[in-house]
């Protein structure tokens, strides 16, 4: 008989929390991204990583609905996996997952089922700091916003952000260290990392991810839900964690025909006397096409995979609900924009006058990215030079954030 080997890692995914800042009605583990919950999505990171005891613990009465979601997700390591009931705070939710680990296990890491998007890159990088020997491991990100000190509505002094890095799970211990530790603890800790720390251990860090964001509050739900949006184009290229350093363009087009109501809109600006464009929203085939330019060079799918026309909230929606949007996804998914440039082709409206003015509308709504706009007529050749209606072309650059 083949018996597989004992891992020597165990997982404990903490999902016992009631998610009161999310406010969604069920425990935030159970709140659904897509048709799978917060925890289903965590767990398939868990699994896809190296071989490992898992155990869920989740809150009382969740225990069922933990189960069915640990078992779809193991896939051909059910074996490896276990729910436990977790208590009122995370340090005990931790604490009852430590008691279930297994006597052969060396290491522990344990993840918040709300970092649901948290990559497996980010286990594997915890696993090996850990091979080698050093006794705890956390994930950390670098802090991009400039940090201050502030007191009574007053600035108190400026904190120098290069030695700052937001800590994010799964952490990773030795598995004795991190039991000592929490026998020893006396007082509520932020995280485990901060537990094993005050008990004299040193902590190494390894590269986070920006995917490993927690889910806290409605907008990070919002967030985890556009990423998770399925495209089979994108998932494979969803992960900032690539160290692929290249920058990267994507192509975008859009036509729109006259035809609409009330004015024109092209560009991110109104064009008051001219005729408008039809469409689900405003018609605006320039901004549309830097829209898809940009979800292009990201690997992002395009504009129908993010602002479909069964999305009530883009009716009728200009530039800069798109643009800003993009600009979202984007720095989600660890890109900045370089730079995009646009051609339009159209009879009318005339852009001579309105150019700089339509690239700092666009520009503004890329968040000061540049933007080029370059306008030509047809020739009298075609759709756009019998004034049916206008076509965009625009190029996008992104570098990594
Ligand atoms: N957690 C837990 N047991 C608790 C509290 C929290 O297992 N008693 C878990 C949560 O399920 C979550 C992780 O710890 O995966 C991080 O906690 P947090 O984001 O604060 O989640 P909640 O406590 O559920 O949310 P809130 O603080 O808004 O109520
Ligand atoms: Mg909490």
């Amino acid at each position: 008989m083949n018996v597989a080997p004992v891992p020597r890692i165990a997982v404990i995914v903490v999902a016992a929390g009631s998610g009161t800042r999310l406010g969604a009605g069920s425990p935030k583990a159970f709140v659904g991204i897509d048709e799978h919950t917060v925890l289903r999505h965590a767990l398939r990171s868990v699994f896809a990583g190296p071989a490992a005891q898992v155990i869920v613990v989740a809150p009382a009465g969740y225990e069922g609905d933990a189960l069915t979601d640990v078992l779809a997700a193991a896939g051909d390591r059910r074996e490896l996996a276990r729910v436990v009931t977790g208590g009122a705070t995370r340090q005990q939710s931790v604490a009852a997952g430590l008691d279930a680990v297994w006597p052969d296990v060396e290491s522990v890491l344990v993840h918040d089922a709300a970092r649901a998007l948290t990559p497996p890159e980010v286990f594997t990088r915890v696993v090996e700091a850990l091979s080698e020997r050093v006794p705890a491991a956390i994930p950390v990100l670098p802090v991009v916003d400039t940090i201050k000190r502030v007191g009574e509505g007053e600035i108190l002094g400026a904190v120098d952000r290069s030695e700052l890095g937001a800590a994010q799970t799964p952490q990773g211990f030795r598995r004795d260290i991190l039991v000592t530790a929490y026998r020893v603890a006396d007082e509520e800790f932020t995280d485990d990392a901060a537990l094993v720390a005050a008990a004299g251990h040193r902590i190494a860090a390894v590269e986070g991810s920006a995917l490993a964001f927690k889910i806290t509050t409605p907008a990070d739900l919002d967030r985890a839900r556009s990423l998770v949006t399925p495209d089979p184009v994108s998932t494979a290229t969803l992960r900032p964690d690539t160290h692929d350093t290249l920058p990267r363009v994507g192509v975008g087009t859009d036509v729109h025909a006259f035809g609409g109501e009330g004015t024109l809109w092209l560009a991110g600006l109104e064009w008051p006397g001219e005729q408008a464009l039809s469409g689900h929203s405003d018609g605006d085939a320039v901004s549309h096409a830097i829209v898809d330019a940009l979800l292009s060079a990201a690997g992002l799918g395009d504009i129908g995979t993010h602002f479909g026309t069964d999305r009530p909230e883009y009716a009728g929606a200009h530039a800069e609900a798109f643009l800003a949007r993009t600009v979202g996804l984007l720095s989600a998914t660890g890109w900045r924009i370089g730079n995009v440039s646009v051609q339009v082709q159209a009879l009318r409206p005339r852009f001579r006058d309105r150019r700089t003015e339509a690239e700092a509308v666009l520009s503004a709504a890329l968040g000061g990215a540049p933007v080029s706009v370059a306008a030509t007529t047809t020739d009298g050749l075609g759709f756009t030079g019998r004034g049916e209606g206008v076509a965009a072309t625009a190029v996008a650059l992104l570098v990594r954030a």
